[in-house]
């Protein structure tokens, strides 16, 4: 039997440039897909894998994540004495309360390996999950798949997808081998040229570490970008242990950028309970 994934660890600090001026404020990870924020349903997707301990790693300006997971008693009895016992519901059950949450400053956003340390003291000798917020996966959740291959190997299991050869700078790219355990990794490289990419398998923001990685993040320095990258660590931990990729059967949207941020609003509006049929029409109505 193994160890259960009991924490969730939630890098919220990045400076969000490429959605300025709407970050200046405001963390990316507040932004709504139609009426709830990307963090929520990151929170939500680990807690259907089984995570009972949530660390987020905020930085400047991230008060608003704390409250939004916090109870507001204010709006509850407001909320209470006008009789909306749907949306009572819908800000009351966020996190349950076998859930706990942690925060924990990264001072200076030296990158995302760097925020991952962070969490160390929170999360402890443990496998844990890390979850990129702005990488929103419709369907399955994908830390739970990850979870069940873990439960199988034992080994760290990163969530990779296939992306156009040209956009390899953009990412963590993998070489894989078939093993009989799954997609063992070879290499991993941060953002490479597509001429120097190993393949065309992109890393997506969830990740399900071994505790190992907590000395390759202490040893590892600046790297792309001049920033102690998570990729770097794992790249270590090939070194002295298995690390997977799994494929993972959702769809993904890349909600750090513009037009993935829109595309995701489009395929949750069209699907939503109360307005997806009125959007439809919009939609049909809008594009002719
Ligand atoms: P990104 O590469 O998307 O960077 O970070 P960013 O700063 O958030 O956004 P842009 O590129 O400036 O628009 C990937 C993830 O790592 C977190 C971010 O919050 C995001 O979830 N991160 C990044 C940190 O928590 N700390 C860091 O120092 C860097």
């Amino acid at each position: 039997m193994r160890k259960q994934v009991r924490a969730a660890v939630f890098p919220v600090a990045g400076r969000g440039t490429r959605f300025l001026p709407a970050t200046k404020a405001s963390p990316k990870e507040m932004l709504p897909i139609v009426d709830k924020p990307l963090i929520q349903y990151a929170v939500e997707e680990a807690i259907a894998a089984g995570a009972t301990k949530l660390v987020f790693v905020t930085g400047a300006s991230k008060r608003a994540i704390e409250d939004h997971f916090d109870t507001d008693a204010e709006l509850e009895r407001a909320l209470t004495e006008s009789g909306k016992t749907d949306l009572l519901e819908s800000v009351r059950d966020i996190v349950p309360n076998n859930v706990s949450c942690v925060y924990i400053r990264q001072g200076q956003p030296l990158g995302l390996g760097h925020a991952v340390l962070c969490a160390r003291p929170a999360v402890g000798d443990e496998p844990f999950f890390v979850h990129l917020a702005d990488d929103l996966i419709a369907g399955e959740p994908c830390l739970k798949e990850l979870a069940d291959e873990y439960e199988r190997h034992g080994s760290s299991v990163v969530a990779v997808e296939e992306v156009p050869h040209e956009n390899t700078s953009s990412y963590g790219i993998v070489a894989v081998e078939e093993s009989k355990n799954g997609r063992r990794m070879t290499e991993i490289v941060e953002k490479p040229k597509p001429a120097d990419a190993p393949s065309n398998l992109a890393v997506v923001g969830r990740y399900l570490l071994a505790p190992e990685i907590w000395g390759k993040l202490e040893g590892t320095g600046r790297g792309a970008g001049g920033e102690i990258q998570l990729t770097d660590a794992i790249a270590d931990l090939l070194d002295v242990a298995d690390v997977y990729a799994h494929s993972f059967s959702g769809t993904r949207y890349d909600c750090g950028s513009k037009l993935g941020y829109l595309q995701a609003t489009v395929a949750y509006g069209l699907s939503h309970s109360e307005i997806g049929d009125e959007f439809r029409t919009f939609l049909k109505r809008s594009v002719g």
